[in-house]
């Protein structure tokens, strides 16, 4: 990795620091290193971390005070140990941001009276069918959306609600499956593939594909604080998509001067897709696009957001998200208010098509380009990388962070750092 400052470091936690009397943190699954760990790294500082996870942490050790291996995925054993673990120290709150974990976080959370998101609310992000019957009830912008168990089912329900159509498996993630028909011939592929996703931790139901109108226009994510079921919207992050007729998120931009930050519409449909989700305090990642018609809303996840989205949004506004996550769970103050006014942009590289990587390295002799404040390899030779639909997100071998005063000056600088990283690899046949 080239990084051009610590600048993140200097914030992370600043001022807070006190060790000998430090809460206790309940983090529920820790996610992948290049993912999460400066999120560790924050709340470290300010929080005794205690993990729960099927196996002995590896990478996380440094940043934690202890740990349980427990069953993530099973509600009850998780419970058990946190209720044990809870008569030898006082657990002040429940972290995850491990979207197929949460729904466990949120019982954990419950059993101990702790605050947290909410055991139906979080099933109804979930389960994306779900989650549509509750903000339909509600009356809240969004698509048209059907739950169908067969093609012809999904033939009916395309032709009821006009093409293009998306379809998508109901309850994955990290956009798999997830699919544009444009017409009667595409939608059959588009059924295959999402019929056919699956995640081995996640039951499918018999009615496991959505049909769902298409959504015109750009998309954002809003990473929000949500206290009592009162939303504060924090960061808006403008999304880069590729690989058509998939949903790939290639870039993500956070500007701390965002004007859709203070939009009464986006602000509305965000507080009322809350509400009738019944969420309560978490913090949370929703996703809308921008219609002719107004915004209307993609999906709320319970948790932060991924793909470094609340790294890049510290970088521009100096908010550490990590922190306002844990702070809100543990029944603190979180401190909210910008401290920058920047942009910071992550973009994500991949090859021309899949490859079996042999070499990938980095130029690290000279100093980074202007605006470029990061590039990181996220592949070793061995690797395969494969593009959708074959994988998703399993096609990026590097990323790079820019900053500046825009987007426009943040996307410029992304092809003098991609110019420092090479790769070199045999193609799969
Ligand atoms: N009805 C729709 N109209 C337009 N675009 C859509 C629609 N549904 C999904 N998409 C696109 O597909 C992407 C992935 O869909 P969705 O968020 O439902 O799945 P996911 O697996 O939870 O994805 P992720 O974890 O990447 O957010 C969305 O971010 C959006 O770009
Ligand atoms: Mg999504």
């Amino acid at each position: 990795m080239l990084r051009l400052d610590e600048s993140l470091e200097d914030t992370a936690g600043a001022g807070r620091v006190d060790r000998k009397n430090r809460p206790l943190l309940l983090l529920i699954g820790s996610g992948g290193q290049i993912w999460r760990e400066y999120i560790l790294k924050s709340v470290g500082h300010s929080y005794d971390l205690w993990l729960f996870a099927p196996k002995e942490p590896g990478w996380e050790s440094r940043y934690l005070k202890g740990n349980t291996i427990v069953d993530t995925l099973d509600a009850r054993a998780a419970v058990e140990a946190a209720v044990r673990l809870g008569e030898s120290a006082p657990i002040a709150g429940v972290l995850c941001y491990d979207e197929i974990r949460v729904p466990v976080a949120a019982s954990v959370a419950e059993a101990l009276k702790l605050p947290g998101a909410n055991v139906d609310g979080v099933r109804a992000c979930r389960d994306k069918h779900l989650g549509r019957e509750a903000l339909a009830a509600a009356g809240v912008a969004q698509p048209v959306s059907r739950a169908v168990a067969s093609l012809d089912q999904a033939r009916d329900a395309a032709r009821a609600i006009g093409y293009p159509v998306v379809l998508k498996p109901r309850a994955l993630a990290a956009s798999v499956g997830v699919v544009r028909a444009d017409g009667p011939k595409a939608l059959e592929s588009a059924y295959a593939e999402a019929s056919e996703a699956h995640f081995d931790e996640i039951p499918r139901d018999e009615a496991w594909v959505l049909v769902e109108e298409y959504l015109d226009g750009p998309e954002i994510s809003v990473e929000s604080a949500c206290a009592d079921g009162r939303v504060t919207p924090l960061f808006i992050a403008r999304k880069s998509l590729g690989f058509p007729p998939h949903f790939e998120e290639i870039g993500h931009t956070v500007s701390a001067n965002d004007p859709l930050l203070d939009d009464p519409e986006v602000r509305r449909v965000l507080q009322e897709a809350h509400t009738a989700l019944g969420l309560d305090t978490l913090v949370t990642h929703t996703e809308l696009r921008l219609t002719r018609t107004g915004p209307r809303l993609v999906e709320v996840n319970a948790r932060l957001g991924g793909d470094l989205i609340p790294y890049v949004a510290q970088l521009a506004t100096g908010i550490d998200y990590g922190m306002v996550a844990a702070d809100l769970v543990a029944g603190g103050e979180p401190a909210m208010t910008p401290v920058r006014s920047g942009t910071a942009h992550v973009q994500f590289l991949y090859p021309e098509h899949d490859l079996d990587v042999t070499t990938l390295t980095v130029d690290g002799d000279h100093a980074l380009p202007p605006g470029v404040h990061e590039v990181t390899l996220m592949a070793a030779p061995g690797r395969r990388l494969r593009l959708p639909p074959r994988d998703h997100v399993a096609g990026r071998y590097a990323y790079v962070v820019t900053t500046g005063e825009s987007r426009d000056e943040c996307l410029a600088a992304v092809p003098s750092a991609a110019r420092l990283v090479h790769l070199a690899g045999d193609p799969v046949a």
